[in-house]
């Protein structure tokens, strides 16, 4: 779906994410949500906000929610933590209580076993309803660079020097990015029930074309969504430039 800007790709996003909080609401079962960090999903976020505080949004006492991925080697209470970021940028506005928050867990005592206790939580929530997505300039999607495998699940992964120089933003200098992450991986996506990338502005163009028009390839991780049942790519005109 190609919009004419970002407001317009986040208002759409929100509506996909409204309607899975009502249906489930509905139904007496709760939503489960997939969240992504990052600027892209930034927008999509203070809109849901907004509503929520104007009272036009649902209620999100019962979702529950599963970020993507973690950096691996941050100091205790970092705030470019994802679990944090997203607290402060979306779950604590909504009322979405920290409980039902969920990221893979650094903690380096038991980050042999972090991947699958990652994987058996998503599993007993009942698996994720609609994931968010965002896309690296490399076309990555979470944190599966380049060269991850199209089936893989939660793991521990070591960051490009692409994916570092384009974090770099968020911590002052390149050097004080990690190199480790742990990442839901390319199967671990690809099981949710809705996808919704969203991508915008000119830098993302190229790996946006790359990821729907290109080859399905462990080169392009976000091509693996070629493969989805379900997936919606919202973009605004710059993203879609290069289709
Ligand atoms: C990071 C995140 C991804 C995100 C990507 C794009 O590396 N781990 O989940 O999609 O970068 O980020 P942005 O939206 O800031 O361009």
């Amino acid at each position: 779906v190609v919009l004419d800007d970002a407001a317009a790709v986040a208002a759409l996003a929100a509506d996909a994410i409204e309607a899975v909080v009502r249906r489930r609401a509905a139904d007496n079962t709760s939503a489960v949500l997939g969240l992504a960090t990052g600027s892209t999903p930034l927008a999509t976020y203070e809109e849901l906000i907004r509503r929520a505080q104007d009272g036009r949004g649902p209620s999100y006492a019962g979702v529950e929610t599963f970020n993507l991925d973690e950096y691996v080697g941050l100091p205790d209470g970092h705030e470019q933590a994802y679990l944090a970021t997203i607290r402060r940028e979306f779950t604590d506005a909504v009322g979405i209580p920290p409980e039902r928050v969920h990221g893979p867990d650094p903690t380096e005592a038991t980050l042999p076993d972090a991947g699958e206790r990652y994987e058996a939580a998503i599993e007993r929530a009942g698996g994720i309803d609609v994931q968010l997505l965002g896309i690296g300039s490399d076309g990555h999607l979470a944190f599966n660079e380049p060269g991850s495998s199209l089936a893989s699940l939660t793991r521990i992964k070591t960051l490009t020097a692409t994916t570092r120089r384009d974090n770099a933003r968020f911590f002052g200098s390149p050097d004080a990015v990690p190199h480790h992450v742990l990442t839901q991986g390319l199967g671990t996506i690809s099981r949710a029930g809705h996808l919704l990338l969203l991508a915008t502005g000119e830098g993302k163009a190229a790996a946006v074309a790359e990821a729907v028009e290109g080859p399905v390839s462990a080169s392009c991780p976000a091509s693996v969504l070629q493969h989805h049942r379900h997936v919606s790519v919202l973009l605004d005109e710059a993203a879609a430039s290069r289709l």
